[in-house]
């Protein structure tokens, strides 16, 4: 045993040292670089209790400081939409004045049922001044009912509501009117008979549209129509285009095609393991699969989002949504669906869902199994936020970022790199090599040098997570946000990196780099 030769020694340094990378990294943005959008994380609301996201007789600050957060790093707002299941089951009521909700039991697999019905007054649209200033909406109109009286009710309510002095004074404005929540599951949830088609769809949709537009004083400028805004791929933009809705009245006012997107459903409940999410390919299959439909947008002048998502569709999976590593996987997400060209996404969030960016009010009942919590737990940051927060400071305040995606040879650490005004301004590198509660052993990291490039250091910020499957806890360049009124806590940490030698990254773990 003396004498161990380094013969034996030097591959086990090798597989429990550091692995390096060697990554090409250009001065110049490439020709493939995408422009992307300040508002590109986005978010969507379920319709039923938007009331406790804004606040009701004042704002509520938690939502308010938790937004402002974001905004501040992209100087934009995100866009809120608002919508989805439930703005299928809501009526606008002369008699309500907020809302009127009606709600299932809660059970443990879904701790926080959606209302099935939703009595809606004029204040509930007006709630909308309690956003940030500068604030873009989307608003859901509904076409489950098939009531063109009910979806003119609510499309005047909204336009009073945008046209107010409230809500103008506080600068948050109208952009678009989504008529219609997923129409594809029509005829499997009981809005329509069996058999329900994309033909019979698309002639609802124009004989409800052409009234709303009526309603909504629908011109060349000013509010359009988000279109699609399909489950799946029951129905299609392709089939929508080809039976001519852009050609109806009320299609010429569809600007924007958006397209929804979960990895997995929960609705059931189920066993997914996190580290299908940690992984490189399991980003992409889920989004590459929207390539034609983004070049038909692109081809039609149209806008295309992903208009809802997030991890785990029917408000997401305890031990996968709501940990560290969903926090990684809207990094890796989020930027992967900018270099395919997808403009924006909207993060669905539900009061009391398990794949919240953040819980704005009290929750007496537990999020993943629906047992009591008493006292309540108070509003507070959930790990998908730090996930927004590292993807707002790469985008950066600029207005006029690109992006591109890194080449890398590891399957599951990916790296992007972000350009202003042509000159390399920031890379992000994500490893979504898990080290879970349960792993054992010393955790793995890689070396990675950057090539290509003449600074020879540069700044950066980690985001250090102590396991994946971790529900809190999480640091970013020495901050955290769980503080009861979303503030960051903590003095801002940078390391300064020096280029010729390259930098470590821990297994789940990410580092955003400043040139
Ligand atoms: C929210 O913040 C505003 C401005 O800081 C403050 O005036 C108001 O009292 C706060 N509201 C609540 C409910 O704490
Ligand atoms: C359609 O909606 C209007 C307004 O809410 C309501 O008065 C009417 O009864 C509805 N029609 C049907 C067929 O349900
Ligand atoms: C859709 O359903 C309607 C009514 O059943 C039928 O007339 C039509 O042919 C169907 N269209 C397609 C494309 O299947
Ligand atoms: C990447 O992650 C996926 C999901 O955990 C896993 O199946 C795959 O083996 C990982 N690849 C490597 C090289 O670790
Ligand atoms: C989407 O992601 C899930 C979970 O990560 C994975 O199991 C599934 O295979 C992915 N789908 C595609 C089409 O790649
Ligand atoms: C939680 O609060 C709601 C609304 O106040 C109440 O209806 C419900 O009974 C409470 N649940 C528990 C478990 O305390
Ligand atoms: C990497 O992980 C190890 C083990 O958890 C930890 O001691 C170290 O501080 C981490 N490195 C960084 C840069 O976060």
């Amino acid at each position: 045993m003396v004498h161990l030769s380094w013969r034996i020694l030097l591959p086990l340094f090798i597989i429990q040292g550091a692995t390096s990378i060697d990554v090409a990294l250009q001065s110049e943005p490439p020709s493939g670089a995408k422009s992307v959008a300040s508002t590109l994380l986005s978010f969507s609301i379920e319709q039923d209790r938007w009331p406790d996201w804004t606040g009701v007789d004042s704002p509520n600050n938690f939502t308010l400081n938790a937004l402002r957060n974001l905004a501040q790093l992209t100087g934009v707002p995100s866009k809120i939409r608002v919508g989805a299941n439930s703005e299928d089951h809501t009526v606008w009521s002369p008699t309500v004045t907020i809302n009127s909700d009606k709600f299932p039991a809660p059970n443990s697999i879904t701790p926080y049922p959606e209302a099935t019905s939703i009595s809606v007054g004029d204040s509930y649209y007006q709630l909308s001044k309690f956003l940030l200033p500068g604030t873009h909406m989307t608003w859901g109109i509904n076409l489950g009912l098939n009531n063109i009286t009910n979806a003119v009710n609510m499309a005047k309510s909204i336009a009073k509501a945008f046209s107010s002095d409230a809500v103008k004074k506080a600068n948050v404005i109208l952009d678009l009117l989504e008529i219609g929540n997923e129409a594809d599951l029509y005829s499997n949830n009981g809005l329509r008979p069996k058999g329900y088609n994309v033909s019979q769809y698309v002639s609802d949709w124009e004989a409800i549209a052409g009234p709303v537009s009526t309603a909504a004083a629908m011109s060349t400028t000013g509010v359009k129509f988000q279109g699609a805004a399909f489950a799946g791929q029951g129905f299609t933009p392709t089939q929508i285009i080809n039976l001519g809705i852009l050609n109806s009245a009320p299609g010429k006012f569809i600007s924007t095609i958006s397209q929804h997107r979960y990895s997995a459903a929960f609705c059931n409940g189920g066993d997914f393991p996190l580290t299908s999410f940690m992984s490189k390919s399991s980003v992409r299959g889920n989004l590459t699969l929207w390539k034609p439909d983004i070049a038909l947008a692109s081809q039609h002048g149209l806008r295309y989002v992903l208009g809802e998502t997030n991890s785990i569709a029917c408000h997401g999976a305890p031990g996968v949504s709501n940990t560290a590593g969903a926090a990684l996987w809207v990094i890796d997400y989020t930027l992967q669906a900018a270099s395919l060209g997808i403009q924006e996404l909207f993060f669905h969030e539900g009061i009391g869902f398990k794949y919240n960016f953040f819980q704005p009010i009290n929750l007496n009942r537990s999020i993943t199994d629906g047992t009591a919590i008493d006292p309540p737990q108070p509003p507070h940051i959930m790990p998908a936020y730090y996930g927004g927060i590292l993807v707002n400071t790469f985008i950066g305040s600029s207005s006029n970022a690109q992006i591109i995606e890194l080449s890398i040879s590891d399957s599951n650490i990916s790296g992007y790199a972000a350009y202003e005004g042509g000159v390399l301004k920031r890379a992000i590198f994500i490893n979504l090599h898990s080290w879970l509660q349960s792993s054992t052993g010393t955790r793995p990291s890689v070396t990675i040098s950057l090539n290509g490039i003449s600074a020879s250091s540069a700044t950066a910020k980690r985001l250090v997570i102590q396991h994946a499957d971790d529900t809190s806890g999480l640091i970013f360049g020495g901050q955290s946000f769980e503080t009861s009124d979303a503030s960051a806590k903590g003095s801002v940490v940078t390391e300064t990196i020096d280029l010729q030698k390259g930098f470590s990254l821990n297994s789940t773990a990410a580092i955003l780099i400043s040139f």
